[in-house]
């Protein structure tokens, strides 16, 4: 099988897994009206029921890479004339200081080189001579999550390939399936969602959109990687057999299935008390054996603990590997795997097989025939399909009749920090983008010359200071700086004693540094607001912010240094709190109790010197200036904005959290003034519609009430200002339903207690069992604030005649039940549905879920159209793992089958039956 270097796949046709029925139901242009939609067969899509025709088409043997038998001995010919120490430079990668991560090329037999880009928000082009390093932001995967679309999780896959191709690169690091098991994970934008059918069948999707261009996907991180807190810090989680089966190994499964991805990278975690790329339970006995996986395994970059343990348990390849000292940690897979070949620790034929394993995939997908070569992106083109996911992505989490915007409105206020960015989530997944659309440009654009647009900040910016734990920073309006601007004069000396030179030497608004990963270059996320600091600061390093504190209220102040390391306040030059270096894994929250006067005006000096270094790579400087006013105090910034708001129409708020790789949120509040700001505007213009650009679920506890309307608005990529002005003045109706639970607070999710979340010791500890995200909500009886599966519309639906019966023979293997419903739009506009189907506990011995999503269809409607909706149920959602038998057992008997709009919104209740199978008493 040769792969062309074709870059799209036409929107009627759809490659199925091998035996599979292919059912074509194409879309607008290719197909006629049909009033049934039908059951999706495995990987194949449905479309969104616009206008559906349906055809049978054969299907061609097998579509797989791995079942190309002619690019297996093209990689056997060319082992064969491989020396060992060719063979063992693959097993690891190099750092080419111009390029990034990648391995050498061995010319005189033709091995191109082999070059990584990392995902999966878009292509992190490592190339720069690419492109300039850009590529197009696309809105992150648990935005994609959002849309529930089979159909754009394809041609996402299929965009983000082309263009790893088009700038360069022949391995893309991407997609992601971890399971979003904690609300505050700093990477949960990088994934789809908490449920494990809903993931793995967007990232089967995804790979095979991906791969379809001459780039090998490596789904990433195997396996049960779901927190950053402390992860490069040996942390362990502790799982029991069947938990890791049915919630963390299953999206990989499903991936595996239907989509073959070429590698697979596992994470940094240990399970159970063996490092993921060292375990020979996850790689060998599961990867391997259960799943059928047959390409290669490259570890997470640094992420390879070991040479022989973690050869043995099946790791082929380390990354980074050889870095030349660029990065301070060994290569286990460079001279020391070498050396035990030759001494005879290890044999060739144990290299020989990691060799093969990287070359089969690599030569089947179309690397070597189509070695890549930079050329420009067609920018346009791929930012239509970025707004259009993006759209289909907004999740309408309330709407008391103020959305759309009608003609009338004349005015519109809109405020946030970064209304005038786009927002994204930092670490490896940050992407350059090619060009960008926030949302005070696209609704500016969208209202046009006769609606006033005011814009005003209204809170300060985020950095990802906003991640540490404690009060809020004062508020920079109560601040100045010598030079007459609101804020602190910011020193940053690069050492610990405030002299010489300072490094830095500007205006900040707030007294605050999170460093460590969130300064690596390339992976911060800052606001225009807020420049970047430089990566230099991670070293060593002191800081001395000075200027005026204006008094706002009379009263006992409680001033907050949360420090990790040295910190000192002083107001009118006298000391008033601080903070000794004390331990460096912790951090400390040292409390000042000072009584002020209003009107009065305080000069204010902090420092903070970085002398309590932790051995966590992740973590760097940390320090907050916080304080508690001693009566309910309104920032200067949100006044304004309240009157701005008053004046106003309507008022748009767009909110953001900072979410990245490095770090997980310590709380789910918006920070950094932005909870205010919404109770301000809102009282102030009761027309006030909230917009969350975030990275996940928010705590809205302290304002959702205040709001007649939300949209969860995601990391909507680089179009992320159309896609949101688009559904506010509906021209996109929206249709995105929640992949996560939004919990009411922190302590209502089924990790909310420590030793879950974050932890104990080392130990991440998964006593929650598969009770995960919805699962564990409905089992512990904790209610959601937004349910999995939640999303609004401007229309709305009438489900009806539900019919459950056994599937079609030839699909019960896959699919034993199937379930009719019977959708009608009652509104007045057209809008897409998904119709999601839960099934109940399962007729077993053994403990299982309320409500487990089973299978899902989209179907759009126009006005008053119906429409028959059939849903094939996935056999592992009917089955549990039986750790006895090790394997997936369908228990017979009755199973109740939930339809609904969402997990918490269940329209029709039914039962389907369960045969007994084969061998089964
Ligand atoms: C991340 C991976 C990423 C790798 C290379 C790691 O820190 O966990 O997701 O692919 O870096 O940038």
């Amino acid at each position: 099988m040769k792969k062309s270097r074709t870059r799209n796949i036409p929107s009627c046709f759809r490659l199925t897994a091998p035996g599979a029925l292919v059912i074509v139901l194409a879309l607008g242009a290719c197909g006629d009206d049909d009033d049934i939609l039908e059951p999706r067969p495995p990987a194949a899509d449905n479309g969104n029921g616009n206008g559906e025709e349906e055809q049978e088409t054969p299907v061609p043997e097998s579509e797989f890479w791995d079942d190309d038998t002619e690019a297996t001995q093209r990689a056997q010919a060319l082992l064969d004339q491989m020396t060992l120490v060719q063979k063992v430079d693959m097993m690891h990668g190099e750092f080419n200081p111009n390029y990034g991560f990648f391995n050498a090329p061995i010319t005189e037999i033709g091995i191109p080189p082999m070059t990584m880009a990392d995902g999966p928000v878009g292509v992190r082009v490592a190339n720069p001579e690419a492109n300039e390093q850009q590529a197009t932001l696309m809105p992150a995967p648990i935005a994609l999550g959002a849309t529930w679309d089979r159909e754009l999780a394809r041609e996402y896959g299929t965009l983000i390939g082309a263009e790893a191709d088009l700038t360069g690169h022949n391995v893309l690091l991407a997609p992601v399936v971890d399971i979003i098991r904690v609300p505050q994970w700093g990477r949960a934008f990088e994934t789809y969602s908490e449920d494990p059918l809903l993931t793995g069948v967007l990232g089967a999707e995804s790979v095979l959109g991906i791969q379809s261009n001459p780039v090998v996907a490596a789904l990433k991180h195997y396996l049960a990687y779901a927190q950053e807190t402390r992860r490069l810090l040996e942390s362990n989680v502790v799982v029991d057999e069947r938990t890791l089966q049915e919630i963390y190994v299953r999206p990989f499964a499903i991936v595996q299935r239907d989509g073959r991805p070429g590698a697979v990278m596992c994470g940094f975690n240990q399970i159970n008390g063996d490092f993921a790329c060292e375990n020979e339970f996850i790689l060998g006995e599961i990867l391997r054996g259960q799943l059928d996986f047959a390409g290669w395994v490259l570890s997470d970059f640094g992420a390879t603990f070991s040479s022989l343990p973690s050869l043995e348990a099946g790791l082929d390849q380390e990354m980074p590997g050889n870095t030349g000292g660029a990065l301070p940690i060994p290569c286990y897979y460079c001279e020391p795997l070498l050396e035990a070949v030759q001494n005879g620790t290890v044999s060739e034929d144990r290299i020989d097989e990691s060799v093969l394993r990287i070359l089969r995939p690599w030569i089947a997908l179309g690397g070597f025939d189509n070695p890549p070569e930079p050329e420009p992106l067609p920018e346009e083109e791929h930012g239509d399909l970025a707004r259009t996911i993006a759209e289909q992505a907004v999740v309408l989490l309330k709407n008391d009749d103020l959305l759309p915007f009608g003609d009338d409105i004349t005015s519109i206020a809109v405020f946030g920090a970064d209304a005038d960015n786009v927002v994204a989530g930092g670490g490896s997944a940050l992407v350059i983008p090619t060009y960008t659309v926030s949302p005070l440009e696209a609704i500016r654009a969208r209202a046009g010359e006769g609606v006033d647009v005011r814009y005003h900040p209204g809170n300060d910016p985020l950095t990802s200071a906003a991640l540490l734990p404690g009060p809020e920073p004062i508020p920079s309006g109560f601040l100045r700086a010598p030079d007459g601007e609101h804020g602190l004069r910011a020193q940053y000396f690069l050492n610990q004693e405030f002299s010489g030179e300072p490094e830095l030497d500007r205006t900040d608004p707030y007294a605050a540094i999170n460093g460590g990963f969130f300064l690596f270059e390339g992976f911060t996320v800052a606001s225009p607001a807020f420049p970047e600091l430089p990566q230099t600061l991670n070293g060593d390093l002191s800081i001395r912010w000075t200027g005026e504190l204006t008094v706002p209220a009379d009263g006992v102040y409680e001033f907050v240094l949360v420090s990790r390391g040295t910190g000192r306040l002083f107001l009118d030059g006298e000391p008033v709190v601080e903070t000794a270096p004390g331990d460096p894994d912790e951090i400390v929250e040292t409390r000042a109790e000072v009584p002020l006067e209003q009107g009065d005006t305080v000069d204010l000096r902090v420092e903070y010197v970085n002398d309590a270094r932790t051995e966590d790579r992740d973590v760097g400087p940390q320090f907050k200036l916080s304080w508690m006013p001693p009566t309910r105090v309104i920032s200067p910034r949100s006044t304004e904005a309240a009157r701005l708001a008053a004046e106003s129409d309507v008022a748009v708020i767009v909110v953001r959290d900072y979410s990245s790789e490095g770090g997980d949120r310590t709380s789910l509040r918006l920070p950094f003034g932005q909870e205010e700001l919404i109770q301000e505007v809102a009282e102030a213009n009761p027309q006030t519609v909230v917009v969350t650009t975030t990275g996940g679920a928010v705590n809205s506890a302290a304002w959702d009430d205040a709001v007649p309307a939300i949209l969860q608005a995601w990391y909507g990529g680089q179009e992320q200002g159309n896609a949101i002005a688009r559904v506010l003045f509906g021209d996109v109706n929206p249709s995105g339903r929640l992949p996560i639970s939004v919990p009411m607070d922190e302590e209502s999710t089924p990790v909310g207690i420590p030793e879950r979340f974050p932890g104990a010791g080392t130990n991440q500890v998964f006593s929650e069992t598969i009770f995960v995200g919805y699962r564990g909500h409905a089992e512990f009886d904790l209610e959601p604030r937004y349910a999995f599966g939640h999303g609004l519309s401007y229309t709305e639906f009438r489900y009806d005649g539900l019919r459950v019966s056994r599937t079609p023979a030839g699909m019960e293997e896959q699919y034993p039940l199937q379930v009719t419903v019977t959708v009608q739009n009652t509104g007045r506009v057209a809008g897409t549905e998904t119709v999601q189907v839960y099934v109940g506990n399962l007729p077993a011995d053994v403990p299982t879920a309320p409500i487990a999503l089973a299978g899902f269809e989209r179907v759009t409607l126009d006005p008053g159209e119906r429409r028959a909706v059939t849903v094939n149920l996935e056999r592992n959602s009917l089955s549990y793992w039986d750790t006895v038998s090790d394997r997936w057992v369908t228990p017979a008997g009755d199973v109740p089958i939930l339809v609904g709009s969402s997990s918490a919104d269940i329209r029709l209740r039914g039962t389907g039956t369960l045969p007994q199978q084969e061998g089964e008493e």
